[in-house]
């Protein structure tokens, strides 16, 4: 089995974890380590709605959680059973920005359709540290 082969079998056996009762949408996540590991990550909802969080986020705060960081990282991976293939929400394409490489390959995948693409091309032009730095200050 190829990297990527493993990385979305992981992120399809995830979903069975994701807590979706309002939406019924499971979204399902996992990144692949250079040390050989794998981090998954479920979307985990709220009666509050807007504190549910995405299985992306899930997947990366676990990763950096346990001391990873981007330059660990070698892909992920976002699957769902939709018919149409899902692609990252505006929140997690912020997140995923900082806590990604911009090349890092992202693969999406729906078990029928699969795009790879990365950050640089999920959010071009995006908001990250160099913005608030102190040197880009005018305030
Ligand atoms: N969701 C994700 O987990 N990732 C995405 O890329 C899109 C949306 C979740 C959030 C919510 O639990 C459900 O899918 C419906 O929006």
């Amino acid at each position: 089995m190829t990297l990527y082969e493993e990385v979305k079998k992981r992120a399809f056996e995830v979903l069975s974890h994701a807590y979706a009762p309002y939406s019924g949408f499971c979204v399902g996540a996992c990144i692949a380590m250079k040390d050989g590991s794998f981090i998954t990550g479920a979307n985990i909802e709220n009666a509050s709605y807007g504190l549910t969080n995405c299985a992306e986020r899930s997947a990366v705060f676990a990763a950096y959680s346990q001391g990873y960081r981007k330059e660990d990282i070698v892909a992920m991976a976002v699957v769902t059973k939709a018919a149409k293939l899902t692609t990252p929400c505006g929140a997690c394409r912020q997140v995923l920005s900082e806590l990604l490489q911009p090349d890092t390959p992202v693969i999406l995948s729906n078990g029928n359709q699969e795009k790879i693409t990365c950050m640089r091309e999920l959010l071009p032009f995006s908001f990250g540290e160099e913005d608030i730095s102190q040197e880009n200050n005018v305030c």
